[in-house]
Parts: structure tokens; C-alpha cells; sequence
């Protein structure tokens, strides 16, 4: 695993990158196409992930081939076919659809800080993923997911709390994520090591 930079995200190998921006400490795995994103500090993607139009939070772990935003079909019209907005990939004398594409972008999913997201799963455009919740390998979220909740499945559904209501308010409450990267290194062993009670009677 490479040396991280507060200032320049690692890009691996074969990444495809257009109009996005990187906080501090990001890393983006192999053959990743990230389009209209903006990544949080220390979140990361691992190998062949595809994120489009999505605002990710601080600490994110997205794992590979998740897909984020993939975008419809105009499904109400004669035809599917992209050549309706691809057009200039067609004709000489016919325009790309730029009002499509505009209307695509802002279709913007959000995933909160801290959250986990599984290998292969996929998140429609417009859900929010609320801070600290994971989904499973292989889930299609079509859903808002709730802080701290466990959702699997296709669609996805609520699995189980990671932790109760209080302990769920206290963490929102404490909201580390916004700590210093001295104060992370200050506590990283209080991370590994405290209970999830522990650790918040200690830093409240
Ligand atoms: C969601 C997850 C975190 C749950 O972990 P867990 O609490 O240890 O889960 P368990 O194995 O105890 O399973 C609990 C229930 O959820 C179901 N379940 C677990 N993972 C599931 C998945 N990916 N999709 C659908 N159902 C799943 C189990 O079948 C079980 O159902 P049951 O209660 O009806 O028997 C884990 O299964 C997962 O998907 N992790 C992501 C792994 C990954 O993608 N890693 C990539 C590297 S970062």
C-alpha cells in the first residue's frame, strides 16, 4: 500500500478522472472511472470502481467494482439508444443532447462519512448513504439508508443497526471525522483498542 499525501490523491494505474476533486489522503484503485465526484478526505476506492455524480464523504471505504450513479436511459422516448443524446458520435451535422447530460449530473447520489460499501455493490442516482452505514457485497441500493445502518440485498433492505439509537446519536454527536490528522494519530490507539462506550465516555 502506498505512502498516502495530504495534498495529491494516489491515482492507480488505468484510472479514467474528469471533473472531479480530492480531499486530503484519497486514493483511487486501478482501472477506476471517476466522473463528477467529489471525494472526502482519507476516502478511497479500490480496483474498478465506477462513481459517477456522487459527493463522497470523509473516510469512506468503497470497495471494488462498486458502482455509484449509473445513469438511465431516456425510457419515456421512441428509443433507448444513446444515439439521442450521443449524436455526434453519429452525424456530422448532429449536436450531443447537452440538456441530458446536464439533467444526469445533477442526479447526485451521496455517501456519508465513514461508510462502508461492499464489493460489487451499486448505488442509484439521488440515494444517500448516511454516515457510518455499510453495504453489503453485492447489494443494489435504490433506497436512502439510514446513519449507521446494515443494508443487503437486491433491492437492498435493512439487515440489522451496527449500534443503537443513543450510541448511534453520541458518534453523530462526537462527529471524529472532522478531527485533525494529529488528533487522529493522537487516538488511533483508542481507536483499535476501546470499546465503542469506552471510547465515547472518553472523548465526549
Ligand atoms: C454486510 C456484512 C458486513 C454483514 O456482515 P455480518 O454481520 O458478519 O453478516 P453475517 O454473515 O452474520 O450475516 C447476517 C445475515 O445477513 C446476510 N448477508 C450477509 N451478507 C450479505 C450480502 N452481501 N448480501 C445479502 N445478504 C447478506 C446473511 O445471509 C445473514 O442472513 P440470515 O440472518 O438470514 O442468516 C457482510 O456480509 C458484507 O457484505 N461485507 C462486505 C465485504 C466486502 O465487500 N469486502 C470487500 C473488501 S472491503
Amino acid at each position: 500500500m502506498p505512502r498516502l499525501s495530504p495534498t495529491e490523491p494516489v491515482l492507480h494505474p488505468d484510472c479514467s478522472i474528469s471533473n472531479s476533486t480530492f480531499g486530503a489522503y484519497v486514493e483511487v484503485g486501478r482501472g477506476s472511472r471517476v466522473a463528477q465526484c467529489m471525494f472526502g478526505d482519507y476516502s478511497y476506492c479500490d480496483r474498478y470502481c465506477d462513481l459517477a455524480n456522487a459527493e463522497i464523504g470523509k473516510f469512506s471505504n468503497i470497495a471494488s467494482y462498486v458502482r455509484i450513479g449509473a445513469t438511465d436511459h431516456p425510457m419515456e422516448r421512441a428509443s433507448l439508444h444513446h444515439f439521442l443524446y450521443r449524436s455526434a458520435s453519429y452525424w456530422d451535422d448532429a449536436e450531443d443532447d447537452a440538456d441530458w447530460f446536464l439533467r444526469r449530473r445533477a442526479r447526485r447520489a451521496r455517501i456519508g462519512h465513514d461508510t462502508w460499501i461492499g464489493h460489487n455493490a451499486q448505488i442509484k442516482p439521488e440515494v444517500t448513504i448516511g454516515h457510518g452505514a455499510i453495504v453489503a457485497a453485492g447489494a443494489i441500493v435504490t433506497k436512502d439508508v439510514d446513519p449507521y445502518m446494515i443494508v443487503a440485498g437486491c433491492p437492498a433492505t435493512p439487515l440489522r443497526p451496527r449500534f443503537d439509537p443513543e450510541i448511534r446519536q453520541r458518534l453523530l454527536d462526537l462527529a471524529w471525522w472532522d478531527w485533525s490528522h494529529d488528533k487522529l494519530r493522537a487516538t488511533l490507539l483508542d481507536f483499535r483498542s476501546m470499546s465503542i462506550e469506552a471510547f465515547l465516555d472518553h472523548h465526549e
